[in-house]
């Protein structure tokens, strides 16, 4: 019947590979918990490959002799400014870092997201397709032992250096992502990708703002670090174009301080940055081409196609403003401080883009060399964002200090450097090759040395029985220890139990951790009676074997808690308490913690943040189910509160929880609009048990209610137990990149 005529006759596929609708188009307020596996092992063709080895095997010094001669050398089909490619890249580096955020960690340079949509396409981003793309030929030289994400970051410190600017230093060992970032939160969003000019800025900014710069309330919607969708930090024309330095200078503070900057690092950047090279709008905005992910098949992954000439050196467009910031952009000088305050600068329009730019009022003011035409010279530009530097008054006091002081300048930009780029790769010891700074830096969140070996099996089996004998339940115990671990975050390796942090300011003082004060009082009293060398941070996680050990027990399963000693206990002194306090929980569901001025500011339900939490420990949607239900049969909720706790025999590692989720004996009712539930016995109407939205979830939601159903089960005891102390041990071990790889 259907001969001659194509088998595949419609307009959608059957796999729905690009079809609409799809679940999120149904059903836009879902729970997505399949987030928690993104970039999974599935997608990685180097699973079984040693990066770490390969790296360290690689000779640095060949490598970055390779990189320095690519830099200096000019290819046809994107030729170099001033013959050197070194400025491009150094933008494509701090862009590969910049969108770094401190309040999730989430961003940085530590996996190559800038290959991928939709980093990839931002406008901001507009022709650092160019600039991977000419790094291919070392990239392929290097193999799978050099990482695109260590390329970039290392290529941007090989450019400054061959413009005579020292850095700090250089750690390898970032390892790539395999595919596009469906999980993070950038902003509100509207653009059509098929027409650039058409992008709506009232959602695009101002749908991430509240009130208007200078406003008591201005803010900027956490957890984002950019004023702006598809900018890595804020609009170089000011806030929404309107030319204004005070009103930029307020957008760069808030936004720089996202990153984790302080006003001197901010200072330090922005004026070191833009020594170097320059900005591009040679052609209207509107005559250039999609970007990378939706261009043409022909064009093999690049995009912004721009018709007008060659299409690139002095017919580039890349932002719309046009000009360098000094007379000699290949050269680490103080010349863009310098004549910052030599001159006065008067605002002009570009006259093909359109875009606000600045330019000396003097007529004699130094010029800079065309980039590709021998012989001509423009004038010396700034945008509104570097203006905005000169005009606030704290900035230009820095300004005017690093202007006095060249040597000074150049290692606050140098270590800021260090910083923008690395800190994402959380502690030192994740640092690869010969070229790491022997410095320690707060934001580090440095380690001191072990003091003597980490205690043996024995001292191990007499601590714990000293444990034991503290009388300290099961439910406090278990607590401490997993507020100790929880802080950790697996997008930039911040926190966890190493360094007992949780019994030193600010995370002592943090309201979710209150309970353990007492408990930390006990474990140091047993510390110091025993003869062993153990670190607090060790007994700490020792204190949650223990407990799980006993809970299992209690519910008729032995087992042995792994246990891998030597963690080392922090101090005041190495701890930045200003950076620690982002890492302080906004949503602990884990603890059934909910920051009390949450539910007034976040339109955002707190079961997502807990996702988010579960998101950030690295944890699968099984392993989030069973630490869950075990959290709330031991007693661990914050506040010793009762929700959740949906058993008679607190601190027995029962499958209680799983077993009231799924019956259908009880009722559940709420009577503050879903903030709280309440559950009666079907029968006899008597109120049972209480819960908040982070539990009922793992019932009202078809996938955690299938993982749920698994424990719940008449066969489901053994598997809980060993599924939970699975879960447990990978959560205090998650930053012990001193005896795991990666
Ligand atoms: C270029 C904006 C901070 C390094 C540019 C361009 C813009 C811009 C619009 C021109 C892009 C083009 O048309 O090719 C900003 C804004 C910043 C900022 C608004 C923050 C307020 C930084 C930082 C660094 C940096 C922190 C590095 C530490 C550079 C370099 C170039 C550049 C090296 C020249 C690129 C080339 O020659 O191709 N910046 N930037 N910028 N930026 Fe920034």
């Amino acid at each position: 019947v259907y001969e001659g005529k194509c088998p595949f006759g419609g307009d959608t596929i059957g796999g729905a590979f690009t079809s609409k609708p799809t679940l999120q188009d149904w059903y836009p307020g879902r729970l997505r918990v399949e987030q928690l596996h993104v970039n999974g092992a599935a997608a990685d063709p180097l699973a079984d490959f040693d990066y770490s080895a390969a790296f360290e095997a690689i000779d640095l010094d060949e490598l970055k002799s390779d990189i320095k001669t690519f830099l200096t050398t000019s290819v046809s089909w994107w030729p170099s400014d001033y013959g050197n490619y070194a400025p491009q890249m150094i933008r494509m580096a701090w862009h590969a870092a910049g969108t770094y955020r401190i309040a999730d960690g989430r961003g940085g340079a530590g996996q190559a997201m800038q290959r991928f949509a939709p980093i990839s396409s931002w406008a901001d981003n507009g022709n650092t397709d160019k600039s991977r793309r000419l790094l291919w030929p070392i990239k392929k030289k290097y193999g799978n032992a050099l990482s695109w994400a260590d390329l970039m970051i290392l290529t941007g410190n090989c450019a400054l250096e061959i413009m005579g600017f020292p850095t700090t230093g250089f750690g390898g060992g970032r390892r790539d992502a395999w595919e596009a970032d469906d999980a993070t939160y950038w902003g509100p969003e509207w653009i059509d990708n098929t027409n650039p000019a058409a992008v709506d800025d009232m959602v695009m900014r101002d749908g991430r703002w509240t009130g208007e710069p200078g406003d008591a309330d201005y803010e900027l919607q956490q957890p984002l670090g950019a004023s702006h969708q598809a900018l890595i930090y804020v609009n170089p024309e000011g806030p929404n174009e309107n030319g204004n330095p005070a009103d930029s200078a307020i957008d760069i503070r808030i936004t720089f301080a996202r990153m984790g900057m302080n006003d001197e690092e901010t200072v330090a950047l922005i004026a070191g940055g833009h020594a170097f090279g320059k900005s591009h709008g040679k052609v209207a905005g509107d005559k250039i081409g999609p970007p990378p992910e939706v261009a043409p098949m022909e064009d093999m992954g690049l995009g912004w196609h721009n018709p007008e000439g060659p299409g690139f050196a002095e017919y580039t467009m890349t932002n719309g403003i046009e000009g360098a910031w000094t007379p000699n952009p290949t050269v680490w000088d103080n010349d863009y401080l310098t004549n910052l305050f030599a001159y006065e600068w008067e605002k002009i329009e570009n006259p093909i883009t359109g875009a606000t730019q600045w330019k000396p009022t003097d007529p004699d003011a130094p010029k800079t060399p065309e980039a590709h035409i021998p012989g001509e010279y423009q004038e010396l530009m700034m945008m509104t964002s570097d203006i905005a530097l000169k005009v606030d008054p704290v900035y230009r006091e820095i300004c005017l200090r690093f202007r006095d002081d060249f040597d000074g300048f150049t290692t606050a930009f140098s270590e800021a450097w260090y910083k923008l780029t690395h800190r994402d790769m959380g502690p030192k010891s994740r640092y690869l090759g010969p070229e790491v700074a022997a410095k320690d830096f707060p934001w580090q969140d440095p380690l001191p040395a072990a003091q003597g070996p980490a205690i043996g099996a024995s001292e191990v089996a007499e601590l714990k029985q000293a444990v034991l004998a503290t009388g300290v339940s099961v439910s406090d115990l278990a607590f401490t220890a997993f507020s100790s671990a929880a802080t950790f975050r697996d997008t930039d390796k911040r926190g966890g139990a190493n360094g007992a942090r949780l019994a030193l300011a600010p995370q002592k003082d943090w309201k979710v951790n209150v309970r353990t004060g007492d408990v930390l009082d006990r474990l140091r009293e047993v510390q110091q009676a025993s003869s062993a060398n153990v670190s607090l941070a060790d007994l700490i996680v020792l204190g949650g074997c223990v407990a799980v050990e006993q809970a299992a027990a209690a519910a008729g399963v032995t087992v042995e808690v792994p246990f891998t000693p030597g963690r080392v206990d922090t101090t005041d002194e190495l701890t930045d308490a200003g950076q620690m306090e982002w890492m302080a929980p906004v949503v602990d569901g884990f603890r059934n913690y909910v920051l009390p001025e949450f539910s007034s500011v976040s339109k955002v339900a707190p079961e997502e943040m807990f996702l988010d939490r579960a998101a950030l420990m690295g944890l699968t949607a099984p392993e989030w189910v069973a630490l869950t239900g075990g959290m709330r049969v031991l007693g661990c909720n914050h506040d010793g509160s009762d929700n959740g706790v949906f058993t008679d025999r607190v601190g027995t590692l029962s499958t209680d929880f799983f077993d009231v989720l799924t019956s259908m004996d009880y009722e559940w009712s709420t009577e503050d609009e879903g903030a709280t539930f309440t559950l009666d016995d079907r029968e006899t109407g008597e109120t049972r048990f209480h819960a908040t939205r982070n539990d009922l979830v793992f019932g009202s939601n078809a996938q955690l209610r299938a993982v749920a159903e698994v424990y719940a089960g008449s066969d489901g005891q053994e598997r809980f137990v060993r599924d939970f102390v699975a879960v447990w041990d990978k959560v205090m071990m998650l930053d012990r990149y001193d005896v795991k790889a990666g």
